[in-house]
């Protein structure tokens, strides 16, 4: 019994020592120290042994046993030691590698105009305001005088939200006129950047949502001789110096006498091409004096106080600031474009 005994914890410590996983550690234990196990055989037949044999061989036994057990115990430790290094690897982050930069988005450049623009103005003492684009029709209509029945009030060419036409998606920055003279302090000078909405179809040119940028003045004395001489230099410090402008005579229901400034075209220098459309020349805003009666109809006397005031397309000013052919580019937001600028 000696031998097989002896013979026992050989196979076993070997069969422990080459288990490679928990499952095969279990399997061992169950073979050699279970209930069915080849060393509880083996201790069965201790009974026909001699009384002087039995405690020899009984301590063998039990020696066997507590080393089979230990060897389990240090190969199941020495296992988990393994999967858990194995896991670390595994799992481990290599903090040396560099990051992926994250990719940041891009100023739209009719923005980085308007805030050229904004700079400019505020630079001259204008303060910069924001209104609502839901307006009412007496702010975008009424009290700019345009009545009851003007052209520009047709379900045809505006946004309305209700039946009786009197809340609506503004069709101008305008209506901030009367906004800044009812509320403000004279003398006044405001520019109101802001989105504006028409019912046009889009095409190179055209979309039922543009940008505008008012502007006003009202001081005593003022003259159409400061809104050319304002606007000129804002053109040429916008588009450099020496930019020739035009103004031409032209109606708005409330300035007048009223205008539209051109500049010459940025691309031909006044020859004609498909950017001006053969004109030489690029429309980039309307404006005028201030129409007594709508100083009048905001409070303000007409014999002490006067104004100009101008709206000027914002697409149209950045699409000439940075040489853009296709106001669709200025709505599609595709970064390709945006980061050229
Ligand atoms: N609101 C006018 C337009 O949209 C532009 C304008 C503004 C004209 C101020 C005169 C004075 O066409």
């Amino acid at each position: 019994m000696k031998e097989q005994l002896a013979e026992i914890r050989t196979q076993a410590l070997a069969a422990v020592e080459a288990a490679g996983d928990s499952a095969a550690l279990d399997a061992l234990r169950v073979k050699y120290l279970g209930k069915k196990g080849e060393l509880t055989a083996v201790l069965k037949q201790m009974g026909r042994l001699s009384p002087e044999e039995r405690p020899v061989i009984g301590q063998l036994a039990n020696e066997v046993r507590a080393s089979l057990e230990q060897a389990i115990q240090q190969q199941s430790e020495k296992l988990e030691r393994a999967a858990l290094e194995a896991r670390l690897k595994l799992e481990a982050v290599d903090v040396t590698i560099p990051g992926k930069a994250p990719v940041l988005g891009h100023k739209h450049p009719m923005y980085e105009a308007l805030d050229e623009i904004k700079d400019i103005f505020v630079g001259m003492g204008f303060t910069v305001l924001d209104g609502p684009e839901i307006e009412l029709a007496e702010y975008n209509f009424d009290k700019l005088n345009a009545e009851e029945g003007h052209p520009s009030r047709d379900w045809s060419d505006t946004f309305y939200f209700d039946t009786d036409s009197r809340v609506m998606l503004r069709s101008q920055t305008s209506p901030m006129q009367v906004r800044a003279m009812e509320t403000m302090d004279l003398p006044i000078r405001i520019i109101a950047p802001g989105r504006v909405y028409r019912k046009d179809e889009v095409d190179a040119t055209h979309s039922p949502m543009f940008h505008q940028v008012e502007g006003m003045v009202i001081d005593k004395g003022v003259t159409m001789a400061d809104l050319k001489g304002t606007l000129n230099l804002v053109m040429e410090k916008l588009y450099g110096k020496g930019t020739v402008t035009r103004f031409r005579p032209h109606h708005f229901p409330f300035t007048e006498p009223s205008c539209e400034m051109d500049i010459q075209c940025h691309k031909c220098h006044g020859k004609g091409c498909p950017t001006c459309k053969g004109e030489g020349w690029i429309e980039v805003l309307g404006a005028g004096m201030i129409h007594p009666h709508v100083l009048e109809m905001a409070g303000i006397d007409p014999d002490v106080y006067s104004g100009w005031a101008f709206g000027m397309g914002l697409e149209r000013m950045a699409m000439g600031r940075f040489k853009i052919s296709d106001l669709r580019l200025i709505f599609e937001n595709d970064v390709r474009f945006l980061e050229q600028f």
